[in-house]
């Protein structure tokens, strides 16, 4: 048996003496704000309580941690079809890259860098007819508690300073791998974006990637081969271009954001969120990294 409350405690505690040497995001000016010494920390096991520590309880912004959710929910809709637009290769390229895209003819090598993120926004658009409140329901389901919300400065921020985002998007239009407006894609884009959730909320939505596809309320949203392949994806995708380093270090399959955040999981064990804003040059937060980092490495619980 594990000795999980042990085990966070003693992480939490050296991790937050650190230094931390990293730079919070400020290519959006909303979230340049934020006091870098937050640090939250929520492990869920599969079964029996969360143990939670710092400031676990406190929303923020979620970011790319918003791509896996908007792509757990386009399988669940589409299926396998939503693989003819975008592929399920790690991009060894920045999450914001536009190189690749121009070479590989519009089909972004996966759904969890931003141009295969924008793919997803519009199937999304396509198939639902209000896509922003099904969005916020599913991620609510998957906390089962309070009602997930955005942060419209956040979004408003983002719409007026994610120039990339927007040539990515109109270069995705020119290879017809678009259906929306490009304005309607970005807008849908930086609005799932904006989600904020706390690292108690975010470990707890993770439980889905750790009991095979199955919500807090006990119904079945991925079958067991989708939750598979969407692990599978988040392992080798999930940290850009240093998803190698977080295997290598960490051993899991996890999803970072901009925000600060990560959240891991461990399939049929557990799930884990930590929050800690300073990014290192990749995107990823350092502490984030060095917490789930010593924790694995203390427990012995990575799925390698
Ligand atoms: O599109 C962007 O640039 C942001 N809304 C999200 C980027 C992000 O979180 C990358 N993750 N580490």
């Amino acid at each position: 048996m594990i000795q999980w409350n042990s085990i966070v405690s003693s992480v939490f505690e050296e991790v937050k003496l650190t230094v931390s040497t990293g730079q919070v995001a400020d290519y959006i000016p909303q979230l340049s704000g934020i006091d870098p010494e937050k640090y939250g920390l929520c492990l869920t096991p599969i079964s029996g309580d969360q143990i939670c520590a710092g400031d676990a309880d406190e929303k923020f912004s979620v970011q790319s941690i918003s791509k896996i959710y908007a792509v757990a929910l386009a399988i669940a809709l589409k299926g396998e079809d939503i693989w003819k637009r975008v592929g399920v290769e790690p991009s060894g390229n920045p999450f914001n890259s536009l190189v690749q895209l121009e070479y590989e003819k519009g089909i972004p090598r996966n759904p969890l860098i931003n141009a295969g993120a924008l793919v997803i926004s519009d199937i999304l658009l396509t198939y639902l007819k209000d896509p922003k409140q099904v969005f916020l329901n599913f991620v609510t389901a998957l906390c089962g508690g309070d009602k997930i919300q955005i942060n419209p400065a956040v979004a408003e921020s983002e719409k007026l300073s994610g120039f990339k985002n927007a040539s990515m998007a109109f270069f995705l239009k020119s290879f017809n791998n678009l259906d929306n407006e490009v304005q309607d894609v970005l807008d849908f884009y930086f609005f799932q974006c904006a989600i904020e959730m706390s690292c108690r909320e975010l470990s707890q939505s993770f439980q889905l990637f750790a009991k095979g596809g199955i919500a807090p309320d006990g119904k079945r949203i991925l079958t067991v081969s989708q939750t598979k392949r969407l692990n599978a994806l988040m392992q080798t995708c999930g940290f850009y271009d240093e998803s190698g380093d977080f295997a290598y270090r960490v051993g899991l399959p996890g999803k970072s954001g901009v925000g600060g955040g990560i959240v891991a999981v461990h399939p049929g064990q557990y799930s884990i969120a930590v929050w800690s804003p300073p990014l290192n040059k990749k995107g990823n937060s350092v502490k984030g990294m060095q917490t789930l980092e010593l924790l694995t490495t203390r427990s012995g619980m990575s799925i390698f």
